[in-house]
């Protein structure tokens, strides 16, 4: 018996170890444009994120609104939840770090959205007057999964 809990222990470790060796390895380039499909209406357009639109079963929706002129979100990263941001209104830049290379997208468009996969620090600016971040996460909060220091992200990429 105490040999199955052992084993199990081990497993569970080294799905743990297969998560963290992911995000250290995570690339700027691991990150893309996806576009939302989009069903024209002359009413108005209608667009849907299920599925195969993100490559993960979605956990959690919550979005961004009412950002002050100049603040700034996020600065922070994900061990192990995925997030894809769409500008459901208005448009933000957001600032993608690997700790190797950075690389900026300008969000503006409610039927395209910036999917981030784990271990890859973000920054969103530059919001627009009324602008509105939707944020479809792989995960449920838990403030375990982020790592917001960023010193202490770097280390984390150079394991
Ligand atoms: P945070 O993820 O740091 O916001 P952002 O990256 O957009 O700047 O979250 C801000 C606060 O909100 C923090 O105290 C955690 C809390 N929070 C939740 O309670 N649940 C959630 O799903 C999220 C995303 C944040």
């Amino acid at each position: 018996m105490a040999g199955f809990f052992k084993n199990r222990r081990l497993i569970k470790d080294l799905h743990t170890f297969e998560k963290n060796t992911l995000m250290d390895k995570t690339t700027v380039n691991d990150c893309k444009l996806i576009d939302i499909p989009k069903i024209e209406d002359p009413r108005g357009n209608l667009s849907v994120i299920e599925k195969d639109v993100v490559p993960y079963n979605i956990k959690r929706v919550y979005y961004l609104y009412d950002v002050p002129g100049g603040a700034e979100r996020g600065g922070h990263a994900h061990k192990n939840t995925q997030e894809f941001l769409v500008a459901i209104s208005g448009s933000f830049d957001v600032v993608l770090n690997d700790g190797d290379s950075q690389q900026t997208i300008t969000l503006n468009r409610p039927y395209r959205g910036l999917l981030i996969t784990t271990g890859i620090w973000r920054e969103l600016k530059n919001f627009s007057s009324g602008a509105v971040c939707l944020v479809v996460a792989s995960d449920v909060y838990d403030e375990e999964d982020y790592i917001r220091d960023f010193e202490e992200f770097l280390s984390s990429k150079k394991v």
